[in-house]
Formats: C-alpha cells, structure tokens, sequence
C-alpha cells in the first residue's frame, strides 16, 4: 500500500474567496464561512472536489489572512488559523491563541492508497461526544466507529454502524470547546484516541476529499447553532404528529386500523397517529394497496379523520420487478434505477422479492419519485415513512461497483436515505399543497432535519435497549436533529409489563413518541397489559397531552437554532464530569425546564444527578438541592422528572387529540427560583407554512423573583392563540393564587 503524504506548500494564493495552497501532492483551499466556522478542504491533485449533500450556506467573500515566515494565518474575531507550511498542517486556536484543535506534528493529513485521513494532537483531558447515531458513552474517547449506513435488524447496544451517518463531533478540553463536520459522504471512520496509546485522535473516509468544517464557537449551544446554521434545520413539525403515534408491523387490514382506532376513543386515551407497515401494499409494491384488505384506502382514512386520527404509510426504495407494475416499468423506461459499470440494472431482494433501486441522488428522479405520493396523498394520507434506505437489499452486500448516476456505492450509501426522504418530502409538500406532511426516515446524514423526522431502527424489547435508545437520542440531538422517536415497547422481543409501562412513562419526553414492534410480537397497545397498567400508560400519554405547548414551543426552538428538544445534561452542564459518569449519562433536558432520569422497570428507587441550581420534583413539587445525586422513588407510576427552579412550563388539559379545541386556557406552570427566566411561547395553525409569512402568535413569558412578577410580551405574529384564557398555576409558592385572565395581545404583568 502507498502512503502519500501532503508534503509542503509550494505556493499559496488567494483565489474565488478561499486561500489556495499548493503541495507537489494535492490543493488545499480554506475558506471562511462565519467569524466561528472555517472549511478546509484538501484534494488530491486532478481530482474534482466532492459535492455536499449536506452544507446549504456560502464562505464569505473576504476574511484576513497574512503570511509570516514559515507560516500562513487566517484571524476572524473569534478564531485563529495556523497554516504550517513546511510540512503542510492546519492548526485552530481561539483567537487569543489558546489551542483548539492542532493537527498531529508528524502525519497531518495523509492518504494510505484511496484513503484519506487527518491526524490530530490529542489533549490529555480532551472529551469527544457525538456522531448521531452511535453506541457507547456520552464520552466517546478511547472509542472508535465507522459510519457505513446499515440494516443494522437485531442490533446490540455496542452494534456499530448502525443506520445513519453524522461525522460531526464536538471536542472539549481545557474548558474550550470545537465542532468539526467531516463532509465526506464514503465510508468514514473516527478514533478518538482508541487505539494510538493516547497520541492522536484521528477521522478519515475511504476516498474523497479531507473536507471538513471546523467550529470555534465557544459553547455547545453555539457550536450546535452554527452546525444547523450551515446544514439547516427543520421546519415546524404538523402538530398532530407530535401526538401519541401507535405503529405495528402490521395492523393488516383496514379493519383491524379501524378497530385500534376506535379501541383508543372508546377508552379515552388520547392518540392521533395510526400507522400502515409494508402489509397494506399490494404484494409490497410502493405506491399501492392491497385490493383485499384495504379495499376503499380513501374511506377507512375519513373513518380515521371522522375519529380525529391521521395516517402514515411506509414506503421502501426497492420497486418490485414485475411487468405489471408502473413505476417498475416507467424507471426502467427513463434509466432512473441503480445499474452495473455495463448498463446491466442492479438487482437486490427484499420485500418483495427481486427490486430495482431508484437513483435518488438525480433530481429528476427525485421528482418522478415525489409525484408518485398521489396514491397514497390522494385518499387522505399525510405522513410517510421512509423505510429501508440505508439502502437495505437481503445480504447487505450491495457490490461496490453499482452504480447511481456517475457515482459509485460506496459514495452513495451513507446519503441514500436522506436523498430518499429528500424527493419523499418535496413531492409530498407539493401535492398536500400547503399542508405540511410528516416524513420519517430511518437512514440519514448531517442536514436531514430538513426533510425529516427519524427513528433509531429495529430495537429489542429490554430495559438495555430502553436506556440505549434514550442515549442515541441524546447524541442525536447534538447533530441537529431534534424530531427522533424511537420504537417503544421495543421492535423485537417481547416486553414485560412493567418494561412497557415504564418505556411509556419516558415517552412524554421522547421527540417523537411512537409504539411499534415486529410482526409475530405480542400486540402492544394500552389496553393490553391488564386494567391496572392500562391505567398508568394512559396516564403518560395523558401527560404528553398536557406538555404538547410547551414540546410545541420547543420545536420552535429547535427551527431557530437548532438546538434539540432532547438535550444531553452536557449541552448545559458542560464542565460538570458527573453528566458524563456512564451512571448519569442517559439523563437529558426535555426543553429549556424539564430534566428526565430514564430508569430501568426492575428499579423503585434510582439516584439521579441534578446538575447547578434548584430542581422540583414534577410529579410532587419536592424540591432539591443540586449539584449532588440524590436516591429517590421511581415506581411504574411515576418516572423520575424534575423542573428546574424558576422553569417555566405552557400546558393545556388533556385532549384526546390535537384536533381538539380542548379547554381555551393555557396554563402557565412556574417553579419558584431566585433566578429570573424566560420563556419563548410560539403557536401557529399546527398544519400549514401560513408561520412562515408571518401567521403565528408568540410571546415572552419572564419571570423576576425580585419584584415578584411573572410578565408577558406583546404578542408577535398575525395568529389567533387557540387559548382564548390563560391560568399561572404556581409551584414552590407560599400562599400565592391561581391567577386567570384573558389571553389578548398585549403586554401584560401579574405581582404575586
Ligand atoms: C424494518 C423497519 C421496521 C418495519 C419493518 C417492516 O425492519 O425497521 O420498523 O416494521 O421493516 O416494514
């Protein structure tokens, strides 16, 4: 094998708004996209540079830089970037010249055959956490993974790769901290000093380009706001899909979705998503529905929408071959499908056999792909699940050499799914005109928040997987995901009892809260686990109810800046080392207030770590001190959550679903703290991009501890609030009433 090194740089210029620096080896060009986020990009001579499936932003147009004697120095106000020149390195320092992130001395950046890889010091006390989807600890040095998107069915808790591709970490060390997004869509690979005896870390690809972004903001909250600032963030999910979203493989006739539908509303447990997995298909071809079992999809979905409930369908990438068949034979017609090097059409089996796989990464593809959504569209289906598109074919070997467009597998794979849900989304959009639909994926790359909500894949029904997937979601959060469900209940395996109550005691405070399990495992609804339980769960799903303006409020959040609505304990509590002890690690806050200790069912007691401050205990308003763990009760009936003092939390009373008007009053619940706070209040129409032009209703909520005041801003946005009252409902308060009042526009303030 032949190691090629960078060597040194021969000349260096400024060209189109980037500094071009030539080696005897490759091209190197940085730019600079913000004071905080500088590109480097290095390519091997004559190569083309890669396209980004990921990054939506321009560099600027100037940035300062000057040459020194043996070296190059970009300076913006924030950051410092050393360019050595003999050899050729890259090192970043805060712009006081504290070091950030310094390539290793000797291996910089190298190439070993097709290979590229970047070598960087390591710090003694340096932290990595991210990378999405990814097993092991918060803290993920001493670790190393590969992201290669995978069928990964039947996955352990230490499984690596799983299903999705996010090559953006964050390091901290010496109280600073960096992002750095490697943008390079091959098979990747990240060392966090694993196995180098504590000298480097290190990250590269299989081919392309040493194309990264490196973030210098200081902060996690601003490292992640400049990562969604660069890669996008979501829209306003559709209310109703942050209801209780009741899934299964499969509910296998129209019949039996509207029995389930109906079990709900008979026994007053609020709901407003039921699911089709793959059996409401004609013989698992896309874009159809089997005659027999779903013979009128247009009326079982009214029936549906008559009970308040919606529907989401699932679709895979691979199409059926069968001569019968539309879009079979219209990709084969236009060449849309994945070929051999000789033109000869790929084939892979799943579901339904023998399958051609569309080419998503063409947007004329992309297009044909979209418009196809009528069928499912037309009748009244408004949500859709991407399934499959790691892209899984049984076998999991796709050869290397199919190809899509000019390009190979092994670039394709890890942005396949998202492409997917790319064309899903933009067809979808256009044809629910105006409504917004709801895409699930379950393959993804850095920037699919753009598209769509996902979940973490095929689960087991055990305590492990409960906590694991409460961590994945967590450090998916940290990659600017924030709408992420994952299957509770657990999708293979059976739960107990106990396990099904306590994973649905955590699902207020999952992004998106769906049940679903395999086919052949036991039924999973409410009403299957004895009145008692029954009881409890009902509860929960209650509870999410009752949050849905405060989790509503935090997706907005979330389409600001990017910060997620589930937010590992290290976004606010960076410095603390116990948010990043293995025992605490699975905890996070739901929205700016709430801190959730996820807990095993076999456990009626638990310590949990409260960070800084003052925290309640929600169910009862107890009240911690933190900085400290403390052991307290967690019975099946009541998970361990607690408000931070001085947190500010908008609920409603339960409603059976989020077409209901409900009651017309908003609850304001306040914690009582010493510190002021603040709240951001958004609501909008729930269904429509009217948001986007204005039409919302937002308003500061500020409570002051000194003057004893809870005050409201004046209402932004052309929208009607749908509660026409508001009610501040007070926790921690000596003496102190309930206040009611009108829900108008103006600023208001209430003494107590
Ligand atoms: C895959 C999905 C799972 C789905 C099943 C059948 O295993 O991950 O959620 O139920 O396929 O479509």
């Amino acid at each position: 094998m032949q190691i090629d090194i960078l060597g040194n740089a021969d000349t260096v210029t400024e060209r189109d708004s980037s500094l071009l620096i030539q080696t005897a080896e490759a091209e190197a060009r940085v730019w600079v996209y913000s004071p905080t986020i500088i590109r480097v990009c290095v390519t091997r001579n004559g190569k083309a540079p890669d396209e980004s499936f990921a990054v939506i932003e321009k560099p600027l147009d100037n940035f300062t830089w000057q040459k020194l004697y043996d070296t190059v120095e970009i300076d913006t106000s924030a950051l410092k970037l050393v360019i050595g020149l003999h050899p050729l390195r890259f090192s970043f320092f805060t712009a006081d010249g504290k070091p950030l992130s310094e390539d290793d001395e000797r291996f910089g950046i190298n190439w070993q055959a097709d290979r590229v890889v970047n070598y960087r010091k390591l710090y003694p006390d340096e932290k990595f956490l991210g990378l999405g989807e990814k097993a092991g600890d918060l803290n993920r040095r001493g670790c190393n993974y590969v992201n290669w998107n995978t069928d990964a069915s039947l996955h352990t808790i230490t499984t690596d790769p799983l299903y999705k591709t996010f090559p953006f970490f964050i390091g901290l060390h010496g109280g600073l901290s960096y992002g750095l997004f490697f943008d390079n869509t091959h098979r990747s690979f990240f060392d966090f000093g694993a196995t180098t005896d504590e000298q480097m870390s290190w990250f590269g690809a299989d081919g392309g380009d040493m194309n990264y972004y490196f973030f210098g903001a200081q902060g996690l909250r601003n490292i992640i706001e400049d990562y969604t600032w660069l890669t996008g963030r979501m829209e306003m999910p559709p209310l109703w899909s942050l209801g209780y979203q009741q899934c299964r493989w499969s509910y296998m006739s129209a019949q039996e979705v509207l029995d389930v539908a109906r079990r709900f509303r008979e026994r007053n447990i609020p709901a407003d998503v039921m699911y089709c997995d793959i059996d409401y298909m004609d013989g698992y071809k896309i874009f159809t529905w089997n005659k027999e079992t779903f013979p009128d999809p247009k009326g079982m979905i009214d029936e549906l929408k008559a009970m308040n409930f919606k529907l989401v369908t699932i679709v895979d990438p691979g199409i059926k071959i069968d001569a019968d068949y539309k879009q079979y034979k219209e990709g084969v017609d236009r060449g849309y499908f994945a070929t051999y090097p000789n033109g000869e059409l790929y084939v892979g089996s799943v579901w339904p056999g023998r399958c051609h796989f569309p080419d998503f990464l063409n947007e004329e593809v992309r297009e044909w792909w979209g418009a196809a959504f009528t069928t499912l569209a037309d009748p009244g289906v408004e949500g859709f699940w991407n399934d499959m598109n790691e892209p899984a074919a049984w076998g999991q070997n796709m050869p290397w050499m199919v190809k899509f467009g000019d390009k190979f597998m092994p670039e394709v794979r890890n942005v396949y799914g998202m492409q997917m849900s790319r064309g899903t989304y933009d067809g979808t959009k256009r044809i629910l005109k105006g409504k917004r639909p709801f895409i699930l994926t379950r393959a993804a790359y850095c920037g699919t928040q753009r598209y769509s909500a996902i979940w973490t894949g095929d689960n087991a029904a055990t305590d492990e997987h409960m906590l694991f997937g409460q961590r994945l979601v967590n450090s998916l959060g940290l990659a600017g995901m924030s709408m992420i469900g994952v299957d509770i209940g657990g999708f293979m395996g059976n739960p107990t009892p106990e396990l099904m109550v306590r994973w649905n005691s955590l699902g207020p405070y999952v992004p998106m809260f769906r049940n679903h399990a395999a086919l052949g495992m036991s039924m999973r609804e409410p009403w299957q686990w004895g009145d008692e339980y029954e009881a409890v769960i009902k509860k929960d799903i209650e509870q999410r109810y009752k949050l849905l303006p405060y989790i509503y409020s935090g997706f907005y959040q979330s389409t600001q800046t990017g910060l997620p609505l589930a937010r590992t304990l290290a976004i606010d509590y960076t410095t603390d080392e116990s948010v990043y002890d293995p025992f605490y690690q699975n905890q996070f806050l739901f929205g700016d207030s709430i801190l959730v200790a996820p807990v095993a069912s076999t456990f009626d007691s638990c310590d949990v770590y409260l960070p800084a401050g003052d925290w309640y205990r929600l169910s009862s308003d107890e009240k911690f001190n933190g900085n400290q763990s403390v052991t307290v009760p967690s019975p099946l009936t009541d998970l361990p959550v607690f408000v931070k003092a001085g947190g500010i939390v908008p609920m409603q009373s339960v409603i059976q679903s989020t077409n209901e008007p409900g009651d017309g009053i908003l609850q304001i619940h306040i914690w009582n703290g010493d510190e002021p706070n603040a709240f951001v209040y958004y609501e909008d129409d729930g269904s429509t991009y009217a948001y986007q032009e204005g039409v919302y209703h937002k308003r500061t909520i500020s409570f002051d501890p000194q003057k004893k005041e809870v005050s409201f801003s004046r209402v932004e946005g052309s929208h009607t609030s749908k509660y026409s009252k508001m009610r501040l409902v007070w926790h921690g308060f000596e003496g102190v009433d309930e206040v009611e009042m009108d829900n108008n526009n103006e600023t208001l303030t209430i003494n107590y």
